[in-house]
């Protein structure tokens, strides 16, 4: 069987994955006052592919595996992975993932949040608030010599307190100058059950959470994973580092 390579990273590289973070976090912030009914998926992808090259960087889902776009647009029942596409209309009332992964030097910074497109109603407006303290509570779970079952465990228990579903078809991930590596994060789980946490270890956080199944399909295109129910889905996303304290998230402006 072949062994595994967790790679821990130096400083000087935690160094880089906070600059690549920081252009991420930046992006994410510069998209969310144009998240309007009326706008198209294909308009967020233009105006995030020219802002990160205009900032010398380059987007990592631009033809990773085939992926045809700059970002991940993923809106209501889509759980991840939505394809941006000029005839997809924003609504009033939808929420939607944005999903940002800009290259800076080689280094991937791993981000996302749900936003509301105009006003939500009070199921949507919970589910997205359950969903970001999901993955408050799994960063909080990092802790040099804890364990990978700790991260889920705390998502878990979390969402399903809401009577929300925790999507278990898609996990964080190892990211470095790799954009998927291990190890895997199951946003859900057992505590002190996993690999050992290890300091200079970088992974992204990445809940999914569902208002109804966790049950995942993917659609025709490939990519686009929907519930299988047809009911909403959300996530926020951190790309973070293990240190001697305990966790620091790289995705944050200064
Ligand atoms: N950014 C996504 C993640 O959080 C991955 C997108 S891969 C793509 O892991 F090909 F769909 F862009
Ligand atoms: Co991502
Ligand atoms: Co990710």
């Amino acid at each position: 069987m072949a062994t595994e390579t967790l790679t821990l990273l130096s400083a000087r590289e935690i160094s880089k994955m906070r600059d690549a973070g920081r252009l991420a976090a930046e992006l994410l912030d510069y998209l969310a006052p144009k998240v309007k009914p009326g706008v198209s998926t294909q308009e967020l992808n233009d105006v995030a592919e020219s802002w990160t090259q205009k900032r010398g960087a380059k987007s990592a889902p631009l033809g990773y595996n085939g992926f045809p776009k700059s970002i991940c647009t993923s809106v209501n029942e889509v759980i991840c992975h939505g394809i941006p596409n000029s005839r997809q209309i924003l609504k009033e009332g939808d929420i939607i993932n944005i999903d940002v992964t800009p290259i800076v030097d080689g280094y991937h910074g791993d981000t996302s949040r749900t936003f509301f497109v105009g006003t939500p109603s009070p199921l949507a407006q919970q589910l997205v608030e359950v969903t970001e303290e999901c993955l408050r509570r799994g960063i909080a779970a990092v802790n040099p010599g804890g364990r990978i079952g700790d991260i889920g465990a705390a998502i878990q228990e979390y969402a399903e307190s809401f009577g929300f579903s925790v999507v278990r078809d898609f996990v964080g991930h190892g990211v470095n100058t790799t954009f998927h590596t291990a190890p895997q994060i199951p946003h859900y789980g057992t505590r002190d059950k996993g690999k050992r946490l290890r300091k200079g270890m970088v992974f992204t956080i990445e809940p999914m959470i569902n208002e109804g199944t966790w049950e995942a399909v993917i659609l025709d295109d490939g990519w686009t994973a929907v519930t299988k129910d047809g009911k909403l889905s959300a996530q926020f996303e951190h790309t973070v580092a293990v240190t001697d304290e305990g966790v620091e998230i790289l995705t944050l402006r200064d």
